[in-house]
């Protein structure tokens, strides 16, 4: 157990403004923004000067006093009013570094109690191949999914395909319409479907935007549709087996896409698995007096005094009887509480669905789904846009099909490698393979280096790059590393005790140390850009070591031994923190 850098200084320095009667608060230690001034800084003292009306010069100068004592300090100085600036001593530095990298956690298991989070994310549809809204669900589902694996958390990784609403009548009777002999109507027929059945995933592709677009010019068949999906949800046995077709058909068809991504779930359940559940839900909010009627439907209300927007009720069945997006999100809710007991449920869903999440959660909570202290949080993100900032379409304005922006991305990144010259020594299957790591890196860590809530431009002649914040660049350092240390092994080379005698080596060993409260900042907010940003610095500070530093060069033994050892420590982490990000490195380019 080895507890962060920050944490250890902080309470050093609190502990000394403690011995002088001050708030030990007071001692929060930052990293400096001016590595020339120190690694780190504490401005406590001017806001203790304050407080106790003293001089803040003067308090910080007998905190240093104190620090002084504790031999862990090279340098301890001060700034301006009051600013305590500080450097490491070399041993605690680098014995620090070494206890960490004894940790396959690099410490960020510290002090957790394994939590049960289930995650919800990627939420595709029945029909509906996955286009690009799916690809920011999908990307940022899967790196906090990795966040807490690696934390250590119980997860669940549910992917709630979207199964039970409208489209599912409307794409019953578009078929209907178009090929009745699919259709088993009589109420017997209960599948299977044959294998060659004609209603292919193709074909729901091509039904569906028929259905939803004869559904707006004619009411008559979108009545029908509303008939047909709540025959459905009651179970008539013809509609039940297409259902049951199509739901597999489509659900093949996105796993290949989930795949590709590298996107892991435990479960593939979805909206319809709460049709058993629904009925005895609705029973007891009516027995229990949460639930009222409202124009024949029924309805949670939600809305409270403080509320300044808009709070419409939440709908659970509407007079014809028919369930809604709603009340399938508050019965899965019911339902994970029953089966899994969760410490949190969150939900990597668009922004635009901020409003449904609010009044499912108020819901949820108002009528006891879940238990006091149980965290629903709704992980909003922003638009995916084209380069004249308006949401991503295709040159003829249709939605942009998630597989063709993720082969478009290795397209341009196999052009981008062979431009570079970096191809000759692969064959076609390494160059496959390696083009595939590239694309892949170059969207993921493009999409998850933007703030979650911001909107981006798809522009994937940028994220291709090879320098700067992209995936291919970090990926690249990391592959350089690789790449070295096995120079190393060949020459029989070997690694050994850190030590540090440059000041780059002592920024790599910071950054490397920083992994604490990088995870930490990243868990609490849900940010994955915080992780780029972190894998950011490292490699820049890895290149700046392996400028300044000779490696195999390196004639003093101990001095190589030392640095092989911090480039095999910093190359597992840089690995660590893009695996979290969905980023696979190759052994070469
Ligand atoms: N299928 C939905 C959509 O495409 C997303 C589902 C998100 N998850 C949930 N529990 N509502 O918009």
């Amino acid at each position: 157990m080895t507890t962060s850098l920050l944490t250890q200084l902080s309470a050093l320095a609190g502990e000394a403004f403690k011995a002088l009667d001050l708030d030990p608060a007071f001692g929060k230690v930052v990293v400096s923004q001016r590595r020339e001034l120190g690694q780190f800084q504490c401005n406590g003292a001017l806001g203790a000067a304050k407080q106790a009306k003293r001089n803040p010069r003067e308090i910080a100068d007998q905190i240093v006093g104190q620090l002084d004592q504790t031999g862990l300090f090279s340098e301890l100085s001060l700034a301006g009013p009051g600013f305590i600036n500080m450097r490491l001593n070399d041993d605690f530095l680098t014995g620090h570094l070494a206890e960490l990298a004894e940790d396959p956690y690099f410490g960020c298991r510290q002090d957790r109690e394994s939590r049960k989070v289930i995650i919800d994310f990627g939420g595709p549809n029945v029909a509906k191949a996955m286009h690009v809204g799916h690809l920011r669900a999908t990307i940022i589902g899967e790196s906090l999914r990795r966040l807490h694996d690696f934390l250590g958390n119980d997860i669940v990784s549910d992917v709630h395909f979207g199964d039970w609403g409208l489209p599912m009548g409307l794409l019953i009777k578009e078929i209907e319409k178009g090929e009745p002999d699919l259709i088993y109507f009589d109420s017997d027929f209960s599948g299977p479907y044959p294998e060659q059945s004609p209603v292919s995933v193709e074909a729901l592709q091509i039904l569906y935007p028929a259905a939803s677009a004869r559904s707006k010019s004619d009411p008559a068949f979108l009545e029908s549709a509303r008939e047909a999906t709540f025959e459905l949800q009651k179970g008539r046995a013809g509609y039940r087996a297409l259902w049951q077709h199509m739901r597999d058909i489509s659900i093949a068809e996105t796993k290949e896409d989930f795949d590709l991504l590298g996107a892991f779930f435990t479960e593939w359940k979805g909206e319809a698995d709460t049709n058993d559940h629904i009925p005895v839900m609705l029973k007891r909010l009516e027995a229990e007096g949460y639930s009222e009627l409202s124009d024949g439907a029924v309805v949670v209300p939600v809305k409270e005094e403080t509320d300044k927007k808009e709070m419409p009720p939440l709908i659970l069945q509407k007079s014809d009887g028919a369930v809604m997006y709603g009340t399938t999100d508050l019965a899965t809710i019911e339902q994970r509480v029953q089966e899994r007991d969760p410490d949190s449920i969150l939900y990597v869903v668009d922004a635009r669905q901020s409003l449904h999440f609010e009044q499912v959660f108020r819901a949820a909570i108002k009528c006891k789904s879940v238990r006091p202290g149980c965290h629903l949080e709704h992980i909003g993100f922003g638009t995916v846009n084209g380069k004249d900032g308006k949401p991503l379409k295709t040159r003829d304005g249709g939605v942009v099909r998630l597989r063709s922006l993720i082969d478009d991305a290795i397209g341009e990144a196999r052009k981008v490698i062979l431009e570079a010259g970096m191809s000759e020594r692969f064959d076609e299957a390494e160059l496959d393979d390696i083009s595939r790591k590239v694309g892949l890196a170059a969207i993921k860590y493009a999409d998850l280096s933007n703030q979650r809530m911001s909107n981006y431009v798809f522009d994937l002649e940028r994220f291709t790059k090879f320098e700067g914040r992209t995936g291919p660049y970090q990926m690249y350092a990391a592959v350089r590393i690789k790449s070295m240390l096995r120079r190393a092994a060949e020459q029989e080379f070997s690694d050994g005790r850190l030590i540090a005698t440059a000041d780059a080596e002592r920024n790599l060993m910071l950054a490397i140390a920083g992994l604490q409260e990088t995870v930490t900042a990243a868990t609490e907010k849900n940010a994955p850009n915080i992780l780029c940003d972190h894998v950011y610095n490292l490699t820049q500070e890895f290149n700046a070591f392996y400028h300044d530093c000779h490696v195999l060069g390196e004639k003093d033994i101990d001095i190589r031994a030392s640095r092989l050892r911090l480039c095999a420590i910093a190359l597992r982490q840089i690995e660590l923190v893009l695996h979290m990000l969905g980023i696979d490195v190759p052994e070469r380019m």
